[in-house]
């Protein structure tokens, strides 16, 4: 057990002025102890919820004169244990954060706070009427902030892109106490060394984001789905490719393997035949998106397609995309009282189909129901293992195939994360990823947190 620091002096100098907002209760720790994976928890020590990124200063400088670690937390909704307090310390709670600061519909842009969700940024911009939306979608309604710190992506990005595409710059507090903004609101910028990258992805070890500036865009006149079954996942996948190259604009293109087809039928009361299957979904002008389809019916056809489905009314195209964003959960379904354990690989689309079958032979004989499923069209997948708390056996087990599935995505010019990060759980991939660009990552990291207060044992 490692051995917690003494956080009384950080409480002494926080508690005057944050009052109810501060809390060393064993229910508001608990609840800040971990993520909706399969990471041990660890709760933090105390727990605040500032309003201001003022707050957030005044919380940074005690922390770091105390020599205490501090946390940030969005909504807790990731999977990769960047939330658990390994070493104890303050955790910073961003949600009271939740002013939407600024909106500029005809610059599509937006400044918020970062513990406005994702969710509640939508409703505003709907409900002030402007026709622009913010399209990032990892499928929980995820905070903004956090989004940004661990570079959310999701069933949309092969069209919207990522975290890294979305965001225009940030603001936040750095490990000194010192408040940078990394960027203005223009499109473009060549000054400097390009801190909004910097910190979009790095997870709460370098600073915490108290603003985020969004590029948004504009609500699609018109959107459709379909969904279509394929023999085989190659099959699935060739269409897939074909559906790029052809260069239609496709909004999402999911893949599930028959295993996940049947745990979402199961836990969404839904009636796909049980086959790897592509849900698309297609935006644009009403012309557009009818064009679109067809050509992905074609498309699809040639590779023997079958059963090509379109959900045209928003009830069942909903119905649809609630089932594919509830797929973690409807994984969890297939053994009760399990946690997810969730692999994340990302290769170059053309490695897909090679990347899968590889991975689908360490599969064999795995003792733990093994769905695979992912944002094929950006060549992005995961295999969720239902794992029971507390059995070492079967995390060794999915341990040593999720790191077989990494080496694959390596091998073949991927990556070991395409979208959870590195959090906990993938730390020790990262040197076989990088290599001496590690040495540089550290760098950084000593140079921007000596003291090491920011989120330590995460990511380095
Ligand atoms: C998803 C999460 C697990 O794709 O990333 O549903
Ligand atoms: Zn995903």
């Amino acid at each position: 057990m490692t051995e917690m620091p003494d956080i009384n002096d950080v409480l002494g100098t926080l508690a005057d002025h944050f009052g109810d907002r501060i809390s060393t209760s064993e229910s508001d720790c608990r609840e800040h102890a971990a993520d909706v994976s399969h990471h041990e928890p660890c709760p933090p020590q105390a727990v605040c919820w500032p309003l201001t990124t003022d707050e957030v200063v005044m919380a940074v400088d005690a922390c770091r004169r105390h020599r205490v670690p501090l946390i940030p937390f969005g909504t807790g909704t990731a999977v990769e244990g960047g939330v658990v307090a390994v070493t104890g310390g303050l955790c910073v709670d961003t949600s009271r954060m939740d002013r939407i600061i600024s909106v500029h519909p005809r610059d599509m842009d937006a400044t918020v706070q970062a513990g406005v969700t994702r969710e509640q940024l939508n409703r505003h911009l709907s409900d002030s009427n402007t026709s622009v939306f913010f399209p990032v979608d990892p499928g929980a309604d995820a905070s903004l902030g956090g989004m940004a710190a661990t570079s959310a992506s999701g069933s949309n990005a092969v069209r919207y892109g990522t975290m890294r595409d979305r965001v225009l710059s940030v603001e936040a507090v750095m490990a000194d106490g010192s408040v940078v903004r990394t960027a203005g609101r223009a499109r473009k910028t060549v000054t400097g060394y390009d801190l909004t990258a910097l910190l979009v992805g790095s997870e709460g070890t370098l600073g915490v984001i108290t603003e985020v500036t969004l590029r948004l865009a504009p609500v699609p006149e018109a959107i459709s789905s379909a969904v279509c079954g394929f023999d085989t996942i190659e099959h699935a996948v060739e269409a897939v490719i074909d559906c790029l190259v052809a260069g239609i604009p496709l909004a999402r293109m999911e893949l599930l393997d028959e295993v996940q087809i049947e745990a979402v039928n199961r836990y969404s009361g839904l009636g796909n035949a049980v086959q790897p299957t592509v849900f698309f979904e297609f935006h644009g002008s009403a012309a557009s998106v009818v064009e679109q389809s067809s050509a992905v019916e074609m498309i699809t056809a040639g590779h023997g397609g079958s059963d090509f489905r379109w959900a045209t009314d928003e009830a069942e195209r909903n119905r649809l995309w609630q089932a594919r964003h509830d797929g973690y959960y409807a994984t969890l379904g297939l053994r009760e009282g399990s946690t997810g354990y969730v692999t994340d690989v990302c290769v170059p689309v053309t490695a897909l189909a090679e990347a899968i079958a590889r991975t689908r032979r360490e599969l064999e004989g795995c003792s733990v129901p093994s769905p695979l499923f992912g944002h094929v069209g950006d060549g992005n997948f995961h295999v969720v293992f239902p794992i029971r708390p507390g059995d070492a056996n079967e995390l060794a087990e999915v341990q040593k195939i999720s790191d077989r599935i990494a080496e694959h995505a390596l091998e073949l010019g991927g990556t070991t994360s395409g979208e959870h990060g590195i959090g906990l759980g993938k730390r020790h991939l990262l040197e076989r990823e990088h290599g001496p660009g590690v040495a540089v990552m550290r760098a950084i990291k000593d140079a921007l947190d000596p003291l090491r207060i920011m989120n330590p044992g995460k990511v380095l």
